[in-house]
């Protein structure tokens, strides 16, 4: 249940994660196109003005040759003048036009932010105002920089041609970022608001479906619990009935065939050949009455433990096969409970049927021992190794079982394989556990 909650809180963290990202890309991403289109803008405002400077620079020194200060004088008398009833674009928005005299930049036009007065000179090699010294420089282009307030701005420069004058159309960086800024608010406490209520109603909605699911999980493990105990159970029942009832018949059926052949005829090869086949044929039937009550419920288990009854289901195998067992490390003072017993050794046969039927191993190497406070047992084949999938896969039963029996009692099962090298099974039983 707490891994459940837990995972159900990584999920919405990474929903709540990834729907900040969204919003967030979208805004930057708006925010990107946005400075593209004022970037665009600017350049296009301070290339006009430059042109259309140029082109009354023209007119005037071919027309205007008898104004008093000159024909350059007349251009920048009306451009000062136009500029008069120009309040700018934007909030911040305006022109620049500036001349070098000697090394210092003078300004030219009433700005808005020096309260419409003409802003004082700066030294041509200040940090202020680099837009406008590019634009003195020839140079034309669009760049983030200060400007003459040491206020960060965008700003196209423009020089123009046959003027010792330079042009910038500049607005300030923070006037486009402002809309963003408040959108990116909004979207983020809307969202936040959002995704809370949507946190409450997923976490209300999921949190009886998931208390279903785990109850009918763990109402489904004791069940197949219940029946593994009752399927355990009825074996040990009918093993000991077969053992017992069958087993003293037929030995009670062979003591008066015994009986019976001292009174036969010894000179009748007939008798003689009828006798010995009845007598084999119970011996036989001796033999399948201990094989299948010990394939029901090993006998040995309950009487010599489980080391014993280990050592005794590797030797079936091995008159079966041409594996080889190394049974070194099977330690046959490890006591535990009948119930504990049985489960190791219904995983220990699921093991070895796994290795006989998939691993084509030649060598199996067993361990099985005490450490500290659980009873570990390793099995471990030289075969083609288990692969990742087969161990998850939801067909593996024999895993699967394998698995709920050591949930039983608490303990941990660990499937290790590695390609063309074999297959490791580890399996820790605490000994204490209810
Ligand atoms: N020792 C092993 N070496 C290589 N592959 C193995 C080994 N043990 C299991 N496997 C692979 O893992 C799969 C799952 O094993 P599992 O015991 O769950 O099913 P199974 O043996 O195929 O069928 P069953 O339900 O009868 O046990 C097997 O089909 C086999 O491919
Ligand atoms: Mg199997």
């Amino acid at each position: 249940m707490r891994d459940t909650q837990r995972q159900r809180l990584v999920l919405i963290l990474i929903m709540t994660g990834a729907a900040f990202v969204v919003v967030f890309l979208a805004i930057f991403l708006l925010y990107q196109t946005a400075f593209e289109e004022e970037k665009a803008r600017l350049i296009e405002s301070a290339q006009s003005q430059a042109r259309l400077m140029e082109a009354v620079a023209r007119f005037d020194s071919v027309y205007s040759y008898n104004y008093p200060e000159g024909t350059e004088a007349a251009t920048l008398s009306q451009f000062i003048e136009a500029h008069k009833r120009f309040k700018g674009f934007g909030v911040t928005g305006e022109f620049i036009l500036a001349k070098r005299v000697g090394d210092k930049i003078k300004f030219l036009l009433s700005h808005r932010h020096a309260s419409l007065m003409v802003p004082d000179s700066i030294p041509f090699d200040s940090p202020l105002g680099e837009p406008i010294r590019r634009a003195l420089n020839g140079e034309s282009g669009i760049m983030v920089g200060p400007d003459y307030r040491n206020i960060v701005t965008l700003a196209a420069y423009e020089p123009i041609e046959h003027l010792p004058l330079a042009l910038v159309a500049k607005i300030d960086l923070a006037e486009i970022r402002a809309p963003f800024y408040k959108t990116g608010l909004l979207a983020v406490t809307v969202g936040a608001g959002v995704i809370g209520a949507s946190i409450v109603l997923f976490w209300r909605f999921s949190n009886p479906m998931v208390e279903e699911i785990t109850r009918s999980r763990e109402q489904l493990r004791q069940f197949s619990n219940r029946l593994q105990a009752i399927r355990e159970e009825e074996q040990t029942r009918i093993a000991r009935a077969v053992h017992d009832e069958l087993g003293q018949a037929l030995t009670a059926l062979k003591l008066e065939i015994t009986c019976l052949q001292d009174e036969l005829d010894p000179d009748n090869p007939e008798h003689q050949q009828s006798s010995e086949t009845v007598s084999r044929l119970i011996d036989q039937t001796i033999a399948a009455v201990q094989r299948i009550s010990t394939e029901l419920r090993p006998h040995l288990l309950d009487v010599f433990g489980l080391a014993e009854a280990m050592r005794s289901q590797v030797q079936e195998i091995q008159k079966r096969t041409d594996i080889e067992f190394d049974l070194k490390e099977l330690d046959q003072q490890v006591k535990l409970d009948p119930e504990r017993a049985t489960a190791l050794f219904r995983i220990f046969q699921e093991t070895l049927t796994n290795i006989v039927r998939h691993a084509q191993a030649s060598r199996v190497s067993i361990r099985l021992k005490r450490e500290k406070d659980h009873v570990m047992m390793e099995v471990q084949d030289n075969g083609i190794g288990i692969r990742k999938q087969q161990i998850k896969r939801p067909q593996s039963l024999g895993l699967l079982g394998i698995r709920e029996r050591v949930l039983v009692w608490q303990g941990t099962v660990h499937f290790h394989g590695v390609p063309g090298q074999g297959t490791t099974v580890t399996v820790k039983l605490p000994v204490n556990s209810t």
